[in-house]
């Protein structure tokens, strides 16, 4: 039987039109389809949340919430580019990964929907380090949440000249390091599927 593709849910964590995250995201999800996977590339400005809140949660869960639980069970991993603020991921990727960990509809445990899937991290900055800090900080975050983060990882610093559109990303060296994040979490999204078939 032909092998599915893994289905991996891309964003980056910055609601901006001329983000570079937004940029270099579509690097890393182009890489990912080149690799078989299907992606699904979504922005964070159509899922609007409001900062974790219990009392808003037992008013009624935002119906945002619900839409991104629903998209986290159904793919097999994430790919994400992140900005760096003030040395750590912002407030937008936290708050966006707290709300999904929020119990489901049916009861169940939102961490529950990370489990055991694989996440690709990337970051991009017009500094130097091009936010490498945040993804130290963002790899501990998806690792409390179960997903296995695959070790390859890519900072894009001076970003305003890398990225100047949308999957174009001028540097020979960090593009096939973003590759590379790509194939690996493909690479083991397959082993995940593959495990999950055989228990
Ligand atoms: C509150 C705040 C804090 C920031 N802190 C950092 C930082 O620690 N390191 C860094 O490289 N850039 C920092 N920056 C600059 C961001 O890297 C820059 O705004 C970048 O363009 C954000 O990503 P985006 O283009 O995807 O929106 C900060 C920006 C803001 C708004």
């Amino acid at each position: 039987m032909p092998e599915a593709a893994p289905r991996l849910l891309a964003f980056a964590g910055s609601l901006r039109q001329g983000s570079y995250n937004r940029r270099l995201i579509h690097v890393l999800a182009d890489g990912a389809r080149a690799g078989g996977a299907e992606v699904t590339l979504i922005e964070l400005r159509d899922y609007p949340l409001p900062i974790y809140d219990g009392d808003i949660e037992s008013e009624g869960m935002p119906d945002a919430v619900r839409a991104l639980q629903a998209l986290m069970a159904r793919h097999d991993g994430l790919l994400i580019s992140t900005p760096e603020y003030n040395g750590s991921m912002p407030a937008l990727v936290k708050n966006t990964l707290d709300w999904i960990s929020r119990p489901t509809e049916e009861g169940r445990s939102g961490v529950g929907l990370f489990q055991d899937k694989v996440a690709g991290i990337v970051s991009a900055s017009p500094g130097p380090l091009g936010g490498l800090r945040s993804l130290l900080v963002l790899r501990d975050a998806l690792s409390k949440l179960g997903l296995l983060v695959v070790p390859q990882q890519v900072a894009v610093g001076q970003a305003a000249d890398k990225l100047p559109d949308y999957g174009i990303l001028n540097d020979d060296r960090l593009r096939a390091g973003v590759h590379n994040v790509a194939a690996a979490v493909v690479r083991h999204a397959r082993g995940t599927q593959s495990n999950g078939a055989t228990a």
